[in-house]
């Protein structure tokens, strides 16, 4: 069944973790993956991703430090968090080392789930066709919703919804009796606001992001099937798989 949860779910065991940062850590991992990045590793801390990197570095490996505070990147970091900086050129064949303020601490509360995986806009298909085709009517799926300062957000909401839809549209899954109270206001949510790319662009976020002059990436993170990889955490890394 599909329980689209917010920030701290606590009944993940078992199931299936869909980690959501729309604006815009989900879509820049999608990205990297999908520019060849070897993997991504998450971190908490900009200390501990500096300290990932040192040791990646030290081991031979040509990791990339990435990530953001405040929605922009961070000192002496190779790479901040918008989607299209991550290309074939900046990241293929190697380690992105990535901390953002939300999107990677939601994905580090998750690791009690069986699967956790990375969704966004830019993979919607790649994580519909997975959930479909994975028994997920046994495996309970979590829309986890990254937000911001631990408010729910309409762009991670939006993703939930338009997720569950589709899956509810295939005969995939369930609302459930008891805990679908969340899937039924995404679904809610994203059947009322077909334009994605709009209702980007008016969220907290989107016009953050407009404030900041990182407007073009409201487009980038709106655009469905960009970056089709399915991200899937094994390990301390996230890995495209097939
Ligand atoms: C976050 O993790 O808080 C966001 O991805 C921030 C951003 O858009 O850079």
């Amino acid at each position: 069944h599909l329980v689209p949860s917010l920030f701290a779910p606590a009944m993940l065991a078992g199931g299936t973790a869909v980690v959501i940062d729309v604006l815009r850590a989900s879509t820049t991992v999608c990205h990297a993956l999908h520019a060849g990045a070897d993997r991504v590793v998450p971190c908490g801390s900009v200390e501990d991703a500096r300290e990932t990197a040192a040791k990646l570095r030290a081991a031979g490996e040509p990791a990339l430090l990435a990530g953001e505070r405040g929605c922009v990147i961070v000192d002496g970091f190779d790479l901040g968090n918008t989607p299209t900086d991550f290309t074939p050129e900046s990241v293929g064949g190697r380690p992105v080392v990535l901390t953002t303020t939300n999107g990677t601490a939601a994905l580090l509360r998750c690791l009690e789930a069986e699967e956790v995986l990375v969704g966004s806009f830019g993979n919607l298909s790649a994580i519909c066709a997975h959930l479909s085709a994975d028994g997920s009517d046994e495996r309970p799926v979590h829309f986890v919703c990254a937000g911001t300062d631990r408010n729910v957000t309409l762009e991670d909401a939006l993703f939930a919804g338009r997720a569950a839809n589709r899956l509810l549209a295939a005969g995939v899954g369930r609302i459930d009796h008891h805990d679908g109270d969340p899937t039924r206001l995404a679904t809610a949510f994203a059947a009322a606001h077909p334009d994605t790319a709009a209702a980007l662009a008016d969220s907290r976020g989107g016009r953050n992001l407009a404030k900041l002059g990182r407007g073009e990436d409201i487009a980038v993170c709106a655009a469905v099937d960009s970056a089709p990889v399915l991200p899937r955490l094994t390990g301390d890394a996230l890995r495209s798989v097939s």
